[in-house]
């Protein structure tokens, strides 16, 4: 069993995070195979060059990994990125890359991420750069949801003057994205966010760098033409001009300039969803409401899809805000571009040198329209790729087939990542519930599902085999609640009668019966040490000593509170509670008062929390069916997740905390990336009453299809989830 290098959690084999804080495991567990022989292999390589030594992984991106290595030349550390070996033999790209490579390594500029060499180690070419402790804005947006006008634009001005030097010198970026920007600082992540709340700026040790100037581009360029694709990389940042091939200039990177501030302001960039690339040559970008006027006209002259009509540089797109509030008589004449007619077009007069794509070599109408076809399909898969890919990308396979790979599944529908891998229910009716799965848990090692239902009993199975391991008797009413303690070591099910009981999960003895008082109990939750348990109900919130039995702490004092759900923090220092139709409390352990308050839709219930891996997010789920995401710092909505037809009855998050499972009534399971809110996948289930996630497990509980939620059979499946 690996342990997690950050919280000493015990992580099931198989899992990409650790199901306690959240911390990624490829830094505590070998990768698979395949994936470790590559990252051998490119190790090896760096390590080949004499100079350059290893010193670990740092990042992966859709074209390489990224590596953190000391340079025992200089005797300084730097960052090493790999690129793809196919381009290694191919002349023209090489040729192009070292073009590329030559004019970058010539600009100097505090903000602009040093290129120092590009290298040969055996079969492979390497970037040298200089290295930046830190994080990147994609990382940093994520936490932050949104930011403000001022706070972004303190990090864009910064990216602007580094692109506006570039483009003095006759470097064009081509691949602005949040990622490229990176945040130089020996502070945590979480500690910046809290500084620039604090204080409405940012650390002055913090500084912005923008990195991967002209080469990712002209990387992602050669694998298009070498795997004949339309385009590769992210599509999202592109500009109309990229998208259709045609010549790019310093416009282009004020456009990307523009796309990563609408990000910022909004949360998502304006493009994202569906077909992208044809709204990005077509439409126009929506209105971003609560931002203040004057950002917004900027941010719409910004993504003219008319180069022309666009700022003539950074600066001046990050100056506009400004100019457009002292002079509201322009506001009237701004244009919103009408789309590019399909003619040649006029080169601005800035245009720098950047060689144009060579033209598809094709002249008889029927091998165009197959070849067109091909592209709308290409287009497509790389779209779907990208919404599906975390980072927006499609991972290029290191093997000769990846052409055939991708154009081999243009006709048929995309893959589901979600795989049913057993179910208890109508087809095993002597060892299924009696009644509803009312309440669910997957134990820390992956190998136990317990299932609780409305017929008072609790059923443990292999979660390998699906097959009934034993049925544990000892409540007296429906269960509503059961939860695996973090080590496994204890399981506790609670039932309506105000019952909570702790099993011993290793002879399955009863440790521990519990009184926790009048009303019905709803919910339990582990402290994330496992020392404590706590119980919600419709008069209390208690927390219990677990090793004990004895009642630590009542939340709300005297009077005390009610709640229908719980979740203990991943820190382990609030309490989230919901209930009283949709209000959810934040409580603080230690003096047992709420400290915040967060009130959901009128006259709708809440029946569902989950905080998120990391705990800056709560997950909420109730009878206005949505699922609604809040920022716990500042209990701020950060997203609403519309699409259920029901009310919804269970909320867990991905272990990455970047994507969000939902369950209702209304028999669907639906995956969401919570970054613009983006329906990834919707399966078709049964009426859901409970969910619960375990690296790659989930399950879920409820009755069987067809039947409301007072069933005669209770259903209970194990899914698998690719993540
Ligand atoms: N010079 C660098 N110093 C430190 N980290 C870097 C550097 N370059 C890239 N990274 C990190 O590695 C990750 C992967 O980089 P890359 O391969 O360029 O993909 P992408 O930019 O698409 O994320 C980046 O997101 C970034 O966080
Ligand atoms: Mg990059």
């Amino acid at each position: 069993m690996v342990k997690c290098v950050k919280c000493g959690a015990e992580i099931v084999s198989g899992s990409k995070f650790c199901p306690e804080c959240g911390e990624p495991v490829s830094r505590v567990e070998p990768p698979t195979t395949e994936l470790r022989k590559t990252e051998d292999r490119f190790e090896s390589a760096i390590n080949s060059t004499g100079r350059y030594k290893v010193r670990k992984l740092i990042g992966r991106g859709g074209m390489g990994l990224v590596y953190l290595a000391y340079d025992k030349e200089l005797g300084i550390e730097v960052a090493i990125k790999t690129l793809p070996p196919e381009l290694s033999g191919d002349a023209r790209s090489l040729e192009q890359l070292r073009q590329e490579a030559k004019l970058s390594m010539q600009l100097t500029h505090q903000g602009i991420v040093r290129l120092y060499d590009l290298k040969e180690a055996r079969d492979l070419r390497l970037l040298v750069m200089e290295y930046i402790p830190g994080f990147n804005l994609s990382d940093y947006l994520f936490l932050r949801g949104k930011l403000s006008e001022d706070e972004a634009w303190e990090i864009l001005t910064a990216v602007a003057s580094a692109l506006d030097y570039a483009h003095s010198q006759k470097v064009i970026h081509r691949d602005i994205k949040p990622s490229n920007i990176l945040f130089k600082t020996t502070r945590s992540i979480e500690e910046v966010a809290e500084y620039y709340q604090r204080e409405k700026k940012f650390p002055s040790d913090v500084e912005f760098k923008v990195a991967d100037f002209g080469i990712a581009r002209t990387v992602s360029d050669s694998v298009s033409r070498l795997s004949n694709m339309p385009v590769s990389g992210t599509l999202t940042y592109m500009s109309s001009e990229q998208i259709r091939g045609k010549r790019q200039t310093s416009a282009t990177d004020v456009y990307s300039l523009a796309v990563v501030a609408y990000e910022l302001l909004c949360g998502h960039p304006p493009f994202y969803q569906g077909e992208i690339t044809y709204q990005i040559i077509n439409e126009p970008p929506d209105l971003i409401p609560d931002i203040k006027p004057e950002y917004m006209q900027a941010l719409l002259i910004a993504l003219s899809k008319d180069p022309e009509q666009r700022p003539k540089s950074c600066m001046e797109f990050i100056e506009l805000p400004k100019k457009l509030s002292a002079d509201k008589s322009k506001w009237a004449l701004i244009p919103q571009a009408p789309p590019e007619p399909a003619r040649a077009e006029p080169y601005p007069a800035q245009m720098l040198s950047q060689p144009e794509p060579a033209p598809a070599p094709s002249s008889e109408t029927a091998k165009k329209k197959s070849s067109a076809r091909i592209l709308v399909i290409s287009i497509g898969i790389l779209l779907l790729l990208g919404i599906l890919g975390a980072g927006g990308y499609f991972a290029l396979k290191y093997t000769k087939g990846t052409r055939a790979f991708i154009l081999g599944k243009t006709e048929e529908a995309p893959k589901s990542r979600v795989q049913l891998l057993w179910s208890a229910g109508k087809n095993d009716p002597y060892s299924s519930h009696k009644a509803r799965v009312s309440a669910l848990c997957i134990s820390p090692d992956g190998g136990i599902v317990a299932s609780g239902s409305d017929d008072k009993s609790i059923k443990l199975w292999s979660a390998q085999k699906g097959k009934l391991i034993k049925t544990l008797e000892g409540h007296s009413s429906a269960l509503s609640a059961l939860r695996f303690s973090p080590k496994g070591s204890i399981l506790a099910s609670g039932s309506k009668d105000g019952k909570m009981i702790l099993w011993s999960t290793r002879s399955w003895d009863l440790l521990n019966s519990i009184d926790t008082g009048i009303g019905e109990l709803n919910s339990i939750a582990f402290s994330p040490d496992g020392a404590f348990v706590a119980s919600a109900s419709s008069t209390s919130i208690k927390i219990w000593d677990v090793q004990t039995g004895k009642l630590y702490k009542k939340m709300g004092g005297l009077l005390g509170t009610s709640a229908r759900v719980l979740a203990w923090s991943p820190a382990g220092k609030t309490l989230a509670s919901g209930g009283l139709g949709y209000k959810l409390k934040l409580w603080d352990i230690e003096t047992g008062k709420d400290i915040s308050t967060i009130k959901g839709p009128e006259g709708s219930q809440v029946y569902c929390l989950a905080f998120s891996p990391g705990g800056s997010l709560l997950a909420s789920g109730g009878s206005d069916r949505d699922v609604r995401i809040w920022n716990v710092s500042e209990a701020k909505l950060v997203q609403s997740l519309s699409g259920h037809d029901k009310a919804v009855s269970a909320v867990v998050f991905g272990p990455d905390g970047k994507v969000i499972i939902s369950a209702s009534a209304d028999e669907s399971i639906k995956i969401w990336r919570i970054s613009g809110g983006v329906l990834l996948e919707s399966i078709k289930a049964h009426p859901v009453s409970s969910l619960c996630l375990r690296g790659e497990l989930l399950a879920s509980g409820g009755c069987p299809s067809g039947e409301g939620t007072s069933c005669k059979t209770g259903e209970l499946r194990l899914y698998k989830i690719n993540w």
